[in-house]
């Protein structure tokens, strides 16, 4: 199996398959347009069919990331049932490539980095329809305009989710169990779709790209280490990391999660650590006005010094991380900072532990004094290729950077609409040490949509870097409860 998330094809003109000679036909035909592919999994043969390079939008900006592929069990077209399901019942898996918030092309099911089948594979193998989005990014310029700045990819994965709304009575599988998929940028795009569904604030922008007139809601959201809430995460990082003064930092052009990564060493200058201290003050603010509960009820708080019950429930993550690797058969006798009593771990040095994790960012982590982040390139606009989020680095810019629009700054943050949202099914996990963002950051996430009521699986897999995918067998077994 040659092809799969490695293999990145770039889409021309000659190969869109809905151009017509007035525009783009957005009225899916079941019959036409496909390929008939078989690939393995676990040893057994899977059938599908492949309608690829779909445009989804009336008047896409850029053709090879505006586009949509679609997989379907070849049994559904035979009256047969895969796995749990039939063509009337299967949901629709719908992973976007989203990393670094850079373009992500239409997925292509193959196998990952590791030789395995990745997710869109194993969709198809337990009987779920793949529609794998593509979606702009920062770095997409055409006739000296930037075409995918924020909030370009929002807008992306929410015209494909309408495409499949408005076909949805065309092919099989259920647009109402539509379960979205991604990881880092791509897991915050994943999140902020979850949050937004059919949220009129993006209604003139979809209008604007020739999005379909139909419902944007998704039915459940599936997130591996969201790099989201971008506009808190500065000061979530220095909360976290503000006592390591070194640092191994990636090049941004390499910040996406599935490039191999290489790193540089260095120390925070005085400037750095100033900046740092002043971030992480501007923590505790923050988090308390969110009024996060704990299960027991209780408000979670920080004090000006950012300890206090938040901090607590970091760190029982952590241990409770530490505790199901234990229960694995995981040998942790070499993480002096645990303590294990009758074969458990009872407490974690939580100082020791983010010192054995390591700084990987340097202040500010997602929106910098020089503009010079991924983040920065992402709130960009038309003409201008950087800019700030926050007011601190607007304040202390060294670049005479420029403030992004509010409006669009709001849209790519969904903590701002999550008390609006249906979606009832959430799973969010994020590496025991991923350091590109703050725990603090999907934390604050995950227990928000808990105090909403919703239904959230969250974690912190032991010893898992920035990265996704990682536990199919599990994701598979919770989609396939949700969808019941
Ligand atoms: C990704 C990683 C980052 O550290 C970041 O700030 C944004 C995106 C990524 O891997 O997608």
């Amino acid at each position: 199996q040659m092809e799969g998330p490695m293999k990145k094809t770039v889409i021309t003109e000659d190969m869109i398959v809905n151009k017509t000679a007035n525009g783009y036909n957005l009225n899916f035909d079941v019959n036409k347009n496909y390929t008939t592919k078989t690939a393995t999994v676990n040893g057994k043969t899977v059938t599908y069919r492949a309608y690829e390079n779909i445009v989804y939008v009336a008047k896409p900006a850029d053709i090879a990331y505006q586009t949509i592929n679609i997989y379907i069990p070849e049994e559904y077209f035979k009256n047969k049932t895969v796995g749990k399901y039939n063509a009337r019942t299967a949901p629709i898996f719908f992973p976007n490539t989203v990393g670094g918030y850079m373009p992500g092309a239409a997925g292509i099911p193959g196998n990952g980095r590791d030789g395995q089948p990745d997710a869109s594979l194993i969709a198809l193998s337990n009987g779920y329809v793949v529609a794998s989005p593509g979606a702009r990014g920062r770095t997409l310029e055409k006739d000296g305009k930037y075409t995918g700045k924020a909030p370009a990819v929002i807008l992306d994965l929410k015209a494909a989710v309408r495409y499949l709304r408005y076909n949805d009575n065309k092919m099989p599988g259920r647009a109402d169990r539509i379960i979205s998929n991604g990881t880092s940028a791509g897991g915050g795009v994943s999140a902020l779709l979850g949050a937004t569904g059919n949220n009129t604030d993006y209604e003139p922008y979809l209008k604007e790209i020739g999005a379909l007139n139909a419902r944007d809601d998704i039915y459940a959201v599936s997130a591996y280490c969201p790099i989201t809430n971008l506009d808190n995460a500065n000061t979530a990082y220095e909360w976290m990391f503000n006592n390591i003064k070194t640092y191994k930092k990636i090049e941004i052009s390499m910040l996406d999660y599935n490039v191999e990564r290489k790193y540089t060493e260095g120390t925070l200058t005085d400037d750095e650590i100033s900046r740092s201290n002043d971030l992480k003050k501007m923590f505790p603010a923050y988090l308390n006005s969110l009024k996060l509960k704990g299960k027991n009820g209780k408000l979670l708080t920080l004090d000006k010094n950012g300890n206090g019950s938040f901090k607590e429930q970091i760190k029982q993550y952590y241990i409770d991380s530490a505790n199901v690797a234990l229960k694995k058969g995981t040998d942790l006798s070499e993480f002096e900072f645990l303590t294990i009593k009758n074969g458990k771990v009872v407490d974690l040095d939580y100082d020791k532990y983010i010192v054995y994790m390591g700084r990987q960012k340097t202040p500010g982590a997602f929106d910098n004094v020089d503009l010079s982040t991924g983040e920065n390139n992402e709130f960009g606009d038309e003409t201008t290729n950087n800019k700030h989020f926050t007011e601190y680095m607007l304040k202390h810019s060294t670049v005479n950077g420029t403030m992004a629009d509010k409006k669009i700054i709001k849209m790519m943050n969904p903590m701002n609409y999550l008390s609006n949202t249906k979606v009832k099914y959430w799973r969010i996990r994020h590496g025991a040490v991923d350091k590109d963002t703050s725990l603090a950051i999907p934390a604050i996430l995950a227990i928000k949509l808990q105090n909403l009521g919703k239904n959230v699986d969250f974690a912190s897999p032991w010893a898992t870097p920035h990265s996704g995918d990682y536990d199919l067998d599990e994701l598979f077994r919770w989609m396939d409860k949700v969808v019941a």
